[in-house]
């Protein structure tokens, strides 16, 4: 009896032993293909694409979700039409305002200062010149204007399309207006009640799934 434990345990051993030899050498791979992906390095140059580009753009006529098209044209009467016609069609509530106050500091104050009157840190430094205040007489601002300058650009100014999202232009704008109000010594604006139109970019994916909301009652919003 003592001798068989022995025996089981050098087996044991010994099988143990013998299955962790590595095997340096694969066995055959049929169809290779299933272990080996033929994958490409992202935006790395291959004969097989065209421009050798890996990385490619969208088709022709798709737009990313939560992107629409802006209707208003690049060219002055764009800006005539947008400048008359376009509004903000977020709500004034505190919240919009604080954020879009935020924003603006990021992406405007260092020119446009920090009250909208022109002299931001780089007019001080002399980096820049010819930036307008917010209350320009002669330019008139209004939410469709700051709106297209925003997206277009105008002259020195770049275009912020690329940077912001639809929701945050229109928050920027709400910021600009006000600024320009307290410039012009206006009357303070009272906050409104209302929801966001616009859903923050990829809100749509926090969307509860069709069947929650219509077990709910509710009317899912992605779908006509
Ligand atoms: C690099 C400096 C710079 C930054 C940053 C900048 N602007 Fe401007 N902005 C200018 C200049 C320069 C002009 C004057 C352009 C002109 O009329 O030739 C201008 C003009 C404007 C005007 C007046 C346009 C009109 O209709 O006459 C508005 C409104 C404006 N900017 C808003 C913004 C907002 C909002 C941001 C942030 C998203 C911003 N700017 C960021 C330089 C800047």
């Amino acid at each position: 009896m003592k001798s068989l434990f022995r025996k089981s345990i050098f087996f044991l051993l010994a099988a143990s032993a013998v299955s962790c030899v590595e095997n340096s050498k694969p066995n055959y791979q049929y169809m290779p293909n299933m272990y080996e992906t033929v994958s490409y390095e992202p935006y790395g140059s291959y004969d097989i694409f065209v421009n050798q580009q890996e990385a490619k753009l969208p088709a022709e006529g798709t737009i990313s979700r939560g992107w629409k098209p802006y209707e208003y044209e690049n060219s002055p009467e764009g800006y005539a039409t947008a400048k008359a016609n376009l509004e903000n069609p977020l709500p004034y509530t505190e919240d919009n305002l604080a954020e879009g106050k935020a924003l603006f500091t990021i992406y405007c104050a260092v020119c446009h200062g920090d009250q909208g009157d022109g002299k931001g840190i780089l007019v001080q430094r002399e980096k820049i010149l010819g930036i307008p205040r917010f209350d320009d007489v002669g330019r008139a601002i209004t939410e469709g204007s700051v709106y297209h300058v925003m997206y277009y650009g105008l002259n020195a100014m770049g275009s912020y399309a690329s940077q912001t999202s639809i929701k945050e232009r229109w928050l920027i704008d709400m910021y600009v207006m006000n600024l320009k109000n307290e410039l012009e010594g206006g009357p303070e604006i009272p906050f409104e009640e209302g929801e966001d139109l616009i859903p923050a970019v990829n809100a749509d994916k926090t969307i509860e799934p069709a069947e929650t909301s219509a077990s709910e009652g509710q009317l899912n919003q992605t779908e006509e």
